[in-house]
């Protein structure tokens, strides 16, 4: 039983639970507030992530910041951002399901540190693993789930809308449902 995040960090960056260790530049383990009321979890680093070794510095976590921002949340102040699996499938390829599952058990770890109220899935592969294997984001987005003592909503994935910009008015709504739920629980 971990009591930091940081001994969780410590022993993850060892991790070699799965193959995608002996491709990664960097593990991606996720940054934030340690004891952040709200969490964002995406699927797995991409290029500019394994690279810098930090979650969403590419150009989706440019889009994911703007949101953020333009709702007073913020990775240095008080969401904390993790992914589904901590190193970068080969050419930004699915997390294959022996990945999310060896993987896990650090997201696991992290949450029952950090204790979010809230978590938030961006996209189909976290809010898959997250919520229920059946999820469908474009009809369930924005809508909460109670999962054991956390409150779980899916959202679009910021790469999603940088291909498909015409749901990003979808994101903006699940973002202000996001805000409602705040006031109401926290
Ligand atoms: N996409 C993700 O799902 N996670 C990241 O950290 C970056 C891009």
């Amino acid at each position: 039983m971990y009591s930091s995040l940081e001994e969780v960090r410590n022993d993850c960056l060892k991790c070699e639970r799965c193959a995608l260790c002996s491709t990664r530049n960097n593990l991606v383990f996720g940054e934030g507030v340690p004891d952040a009321k709200i969490m964002f979890v995406g699927e797995g680093p991409g290029e500019q992530e394994d690279l810098q070794g930090r979650p969403f510095v590419g150009r989706s976590g440019r889009l994911l910041d703007y949101y953020l921002d333009a709702f007073d949340l913020d990775r240095t102040k008080n969401v904390y951002i993790a992914n589904i699996v901590k190193c970068r499938p080969p050419q930004n390829r699915d997390p294959r399901p022996d990945e999310e599952d060896a993987c896990i058990h650090w997201l696991r770890e992290q949450t029952r540190v950090i204790n979010p109220k809230i978590i938030v899935c961006l996209g189909r592969i976290a809010a898959t693993k997250l919520i229920s294997p059946d999820f469908k984001v474009t009809v369930q987005h924005g809508e909460f789930f109670k999962k054991g003592r956390f409150l779980m909503m899916g959202t679009f994935h910021p790469a999603a809308l940088l291909r498909n910009p015409g749901n990003k008015p979808l994101a903006y709504e699940d973002f202000i449902a996001l805000r409602e739920k705040i006031k109401e629980v926290l």
